[in-house]
């Protein structure tokens, strides 16, 4: 997890105290304090050692089993991890995909953020200058590690925790955001309960995944999660509508917005990681150019009748219900939303 402190809170003796009234202690809920180099509950029963680096190992016992492949996993392909996102051709990509997200979310302020499966730190990139505070969560120790050179400029704290366990209070966040990190975790029940929980009524959950809900993409994917050395089929699942949006509702949330992006475009010019040749793509003349071309293609594709749900990636919105009336209490409209 990473926390990059607001200006005023900057100063402050260690970076984690401006925090303290967020955090909470995964195990019990408990308040937690700072003492020496760990964080500790208020009756002393649990205790969080902090890295070298500073970062309070909230996962280090207490996590899920698959986030333990995860942490496993991603601890290993970090540094190759990182190093896929850099070619021309991914960058472009990804640009177009930012744009959807912003869109998706619209303009405002976004208060206090937390970043569910952080990795590197995405949501500081893209939404600089409109989080009051940041809280980024990962279980990997490496991708911490990367998260904290790229963001160093920054006061930032960075925190280890499982996204199913997550060590903050009821209430506390204002939008939680998932960039690439729901796929990696199967229980999604326990994932966006744990998201209803931490928002605050009228919080939102703002997510870009990918998704299998076009028959084909899901038979390539079937092949490609058994063949990448980089993905684990064993508790990765690209999303699908009705294991998203139904849960996302029984978990209290209300589905604000769910629209596919990215067809052969993103076939092409993304998946560095599994599709070897693609990174020859970096000495092509013009392939910026050429990438942006393939999304507006990509975007013309899904916007054709019957094409809606066709793309590899999904960007989704949802809110959590002002009113007090609980799961029960969501309009049955509040689940639609794929336009
Ligand atoms: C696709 S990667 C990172 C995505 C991030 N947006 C980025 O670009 O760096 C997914 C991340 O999820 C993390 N992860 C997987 N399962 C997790 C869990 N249960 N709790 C917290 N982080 C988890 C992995 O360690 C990995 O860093």
């Amino acid at each position: 997890m990473i926390v990059i402190a607001t200006r005023a809170k900057i100063g402050a003796a260690n970076p984690i105290e401006p925090f303290l009234d967020i955090l909470r202690c995964p195990r019990s809920g408990a308040d937690l304090r700072l003492q020496g180099n760990a964080l500790v509950t208020s009756d002393g029963r649990h205790r969080y050692r902090m890295s070298e680096a500073g970062i309070p190992l909230f996962a280090e016992e207490f996590l899920s089993p698959q986030a333990e492949v995860q942490r496993h996993h991603y601890n290993k392909i970090a540094a190759a991890y990182t190093a896929n996102l850099n070619y021309p051709h991914t960058q472009e990509y990804l640009a177009y995909l930012d744009r959807v997200v912003l869109d998706a979310i619209g303009p405002g302020d976004l208060g206090t953020v937390a970043e569910l499966c952080c990795g590197r730190g995405e949501a500081p990139m893209l939404l600089k200058g409109r989080m009051s505070r940041y809280i980024g969560i990962d279980v990997s120790e490496n991708m911490l590690e990367a998260a904290r050179q790229l963001h160093k400029n920054a006061s930032s704290l960075f925190l280890q925790g499982d996204a199913t366990r997550v060590p903050l209070a009821p209430e506390s966040i204002d939008t939680v955001v998932m960039l690439g990190g729901v796929h990696h975790v199967p229980d999604r029940a326990r994932l966006f309960a744990e998201i209803a929980r931490v928002l605050k009524p009228g919080g939102r959950f703002l997510y870009r995944e990918p998704v299998s809900d076009f028959i084909v993409w899901r038979a390539l994917r079937a092949a490609i999660y058994r063949l990448s050395p980089m993905l684990d089929p064993s508790t990765e699942r690209p999303l699908q509508y009705e294991e998203t949006v139904p849960v996302l509702h029984r978990a209290g949330l209300a589905s604000l917005h769910y629209r596919t992006h990215g067809f052969l475009g993103f076939c092409l010019f993304m998946n560095s990681d599994v599709l070897f040749f693609n990174r020859l793509f970096q000495f092509v003349p013009g392939i910026r150019a050429i990438t942006r071309g393939a999304a507006r293609f990509d975007e013309a594709v899904l916007n054709l009748p019957g094409f809606a749900r066709a793309g590899l990636q999904v960007v989704g919105l949802a809110e959590k219900p002002v009113s007090a009336q609980g799961k029960a209490g969501l309009p049955a409209s509040a689940t639609l939303s794929s336009g």
